[in-house]
This record gives C-alpha cells, structure tokens and sequence, in this order.
C-alpha cells in the first residue's frame, strides 16, 4: 500500500491549495493508498541555519518541529507538494520548508529521499501561465538535484479567493485522477 504525504503550503484552511492537495489525496486514498496531510502553518518550522551538522550525518540541530517532520517524508513513496504562488514563487511557508531538505544532502541521508515520486500543485490568481514558471522550476531542479521524480504537475491559474477552485470540477477530476493513478503505481523505483 503506497504511503501519500500532502504538504500544503498555503496558511489558508480550505483555500485552494488546500482543496487540491486533499482531492489528489482522495483519490489515492480512494485507490487503497494511505494518506497523511501535513498543514505547514500548523507547525513550526524555521529558516535553514546551513549550520551543515546535518551534512556530516547528524540530526538537524533546529528544535522545532521538522524533528517529528523528517520521519514522515522518508516513510512516504509519493510527496504531493501545494503552494500557491506568492510574488512569483512559493510560499515562505513552502520555502522554508524546502529549504531544511539540505538534511537530504548527505551521504547517508541521500536515500531517504532519492527514488521518491512526487506531485506539484499550484494554484495563482492570474491567468498567465508564465506566472507559475518559477514556481515550477524551482521544484524540478530541487527534485532533479534530489533524484525526486515528478510524477505529476496541476497547475491552476485564475483563482483568488479562498476555496475558488471548488466551482472548477474539470481540475477537482483532474486532481482526483492524479492521486488515483499515482496510487496504483507507487513511487519508489529502485
Ligand atoms: C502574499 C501573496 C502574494 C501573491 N502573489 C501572487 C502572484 O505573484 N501572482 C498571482 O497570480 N497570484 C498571487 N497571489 C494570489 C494567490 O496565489 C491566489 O489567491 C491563490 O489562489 C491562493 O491560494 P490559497 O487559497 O491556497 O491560499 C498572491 C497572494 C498572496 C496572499
């Protein structure tokens, strides 16, 4: 049974980035996946000291919540990814985030990460698709750099307010689809 984590990267509960990361869920879970959602503003996570302790094996030396955090991103096969796009990037919450994977960088810690799918979901309000570009490479060179295959990108201008995305059932399928599919053929390739 292949393990989802959602991570949502939007401060916003029930907000669009919310919505889509829980409907790919549901349907992962719908396909016999078992699924955990991680609400990044529930938590607390600070900045990325690059203090390297961790690069040299060691625990990260950071006390806050990444401590219980790390255990459940290398216990999952698939990491589904929600930000919104904040000025043309993520998230402060999702750059934070990302930003304590240097934990992933050592030698011994490299394969807790490598040979994980994951999905990106980005929802923004104008409609440009040029608008979401840096968003959208700034996870595929942390995934290429991590050996992280992206599985699946949904990626949803047009939409402002808070839960926006629910009047949009093609995108709710679309997200549905992906987290099915991705559930019967689970992440880890080695
Ligand atoms: C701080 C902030 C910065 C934003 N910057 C952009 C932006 O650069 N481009 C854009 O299209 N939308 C921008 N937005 C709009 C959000 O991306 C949009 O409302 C999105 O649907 C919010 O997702 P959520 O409901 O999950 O919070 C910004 C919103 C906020 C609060």
């Amino acid at each position: 049974m292949p393990r989802f984590l959602g991570i949502i990267g939007s401060p916003r509960r029930h907000g669009n980035t919310h919505m889509l990361v829980s409907r790919i869920l549901e349907g992962a879970a719908e396909a016999g996946a078992q699924v955990d959602t991680l609400f990044l503003a529930d938590h607390h996570i600070r900045e990325c000291d690059g203090c390297h302790l961790c690069w040299q094996g060691e625990h990260c030396p950071k006390a806050d919540d990444m401590a219980g955090i790390y255990p459940q991103i290398i216990a999952a096969d698939v990491l589904v990814f929600g930000t919104p796009v904040y000025w043309y990037a993520p998230s402060g919450l999702m750059k934070l985030f990302i930003d304590r994977f240097v934990f992933f960088n050592s030698p011994g810690h490299r394969t807790w990460l490598a040979g994980k799918s994951a999905v990106i979901t980005i929802p923004y309000e104008e409609t440009d698709p040029e608008t979401a570009r840096p968003v959208v490479e700034f996870f595929e060179k942390c995934f290429d750099y991590l050996q992280v295959r992206l599985a699946a990108s949904l990626i949803v201008p047009g939409v402002t307010e808070r839960g926006e995305v629910g009047e949009k059932a093609d995108v709710l399928d679309e997200a549905f689809n992906i987290g099915r599919s991705l559930a019967g053929q689970p992440g880890k390739q080695k």
